[in-house]
């Protein structure tokens, strides 16, 4: 048995506790939230013997092997750091940590340790995400000529919408493009085994005045019914990015979370010189492959039509459509594979603190390219 504490059990920690309640051989033994009656009433809810509001508590308890830090990000480099000192193995939330210099200690760190360690960059979890990775890596695409994509919500699209990540004491200096853009690009270059090489970013804060709640609100929760305090916005919670990778082919990103409709809205086209590939959270199961001398092509998630290596990740027969909740429990298979050392079907690539630090480095381009208002190059 490889034994878990979770800490954070606000938004995204009870979706790594349904997860982790799916693979086998995983005994979840502690979940801890700052908030103890909802850490408490996360354990009952997912039958974890032990709750508390302390994080030492989890990471001091010699029989847990891993930690998931799924805090907000002002706590992902002391937890993370912590842990990995008591040679316990981590499953970090994104962004790694607040800035590069947090970033690039942990992955130092986690190595001189020896820990296995991850990063929660889930989309590129979904099979058909998989799949369309591979396709480009054997030259189905040709080369990578052009890409594009958008990440769009809603959740913080009134006065009244509310979120840590709004804060640069609790996210860092930026708030969408660290949140929603790592995730993008994490996923731009997975499937094209290309990094972003400049970047030019243009940010903007839609809603600078807003109502912040007096109690707590977790992500997506409606903060309506709290008493309120006026406040001013500093980060933004809109963001586009011109960029160029490695190769030279030229890319266009935007992200908002004021977008009325628009609830986990992302999507990337990448356009080569044979044919081209898209994929969309929405229709999540499907992967749209565009040719220009024949009809298109729609490649719904399937364990029998997709390549070997990504077919284990099509966990149903065809027709039956996975989500995110699956894409969640590929990722953390994978992670617990690395654990228990099985390289049996290696992954194609698991995100890792490393990947969790480059994503840092775009991010740090894009933030100096705002501010000076010109093209700035990733320090890779
Ligand atoms: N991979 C994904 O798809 C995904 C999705 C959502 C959030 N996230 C990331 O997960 C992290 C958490 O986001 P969220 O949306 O769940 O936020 P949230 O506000 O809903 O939940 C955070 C929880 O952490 C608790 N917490 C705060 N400080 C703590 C501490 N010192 N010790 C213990 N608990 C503490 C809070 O009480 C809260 O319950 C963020 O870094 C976010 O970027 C990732």
């Amino acid at each position: 048995m490889t034994t878990v504490g979770l800490i954070g059990t606000g938004y995204i920690g009870p979706i790594h506790l349904g997860a982790l309640r799916r693979l086998e051989g995983i005994q979840i033994k502690a979940v801890c939230d700052a908030n103890l009656e909802l850490a408490r009433q996360t354990a009952k809810r997912y039958d974890v013997p032990r709750a508390c509001s302390n994080y030492l508590d989890v990471l001091n308890d010699d029989s847990i092997d891993v930690i998931h830090n799924c805090t907000p990000n002002k706590y992902h480099y002391t937890i993370n750091k912590q842990a990995i000192e008591r040679g316990k193995h981590v499953l970090a939330e994104k962004p790694l940590a607040m800035n590069l210099a947090e970033a690039g200690e942990l992955v130092e760190l986690a190595d001189k340790k020896g820990v296995v360690n991850g990063v929660n960059f889930c989309y590129r979890y979904y099979p058909v995400v998989q799949e369309m990775a591979v396709r480009i890596k054997r030259g189905d695409l040709g080369d990578v000529r052009m890409v594009s994509g958008s990440y769009y919500q809603d959740w913080l699209s009134r006065v009244t919408d509310y979120s840590w990540r709004l804060e640069r004491k609790e996210s860092g200096d930026s708030n969408i493009t660290a949140d929603l853009g790592s995730h993008w690009f994490d996923l731009l270059q997975f499937v094209t085994g290309l990094s972003v090489n400049e970047v030019m970013g243009d940010f903007a804060t839609l809603l600078p005045k807003r109502k912040k709640p007096r109690k707590q609100v977790l992500a997506f929760e409606k903060a309506s019914d709290a008493g309120t305090e006026d406040v001013d916005i500093e980060l933004e919670d809109y963001s586009a990015v011109l960029f160029r990778l490695s190769n030279g082919a030229p890319g266009s990103f935007s992200t908002c979370q004021a977008c009325a409709g628009r609830k986990s809205d992302t999507e990337f086209q990448v356009y080569g010189s044979k044919c081209s590939f898209a994929w969309n959270h929405k229709r999540s199961t499907e992967l749209w492959i565009g040719h220009r001398e024949k009809p298109n092509e729609l490649l719904v998630e399937s364990p029998f039509l997709q390549d070997q290596s990504t077919a284990r990740y099509a966990t149903l027969p065809a027709g039956h459509p996975l989500g995110y909740h699956d894409a969640e429990m590929n990722l953390f298979g994978d992670f617990y594979n690395a654990i228990r050392g099985n390289t049996v079907i290696p992954p194609i690539s698991r995100p890792v603190f490393k990947t969790g630090y480059d994503e840092m480095k775009i991010l740090d381009a894009v933030i100096a390219s705002n501010k000076q208002r010109q093209w700035k190059r990733v320090a890779w």
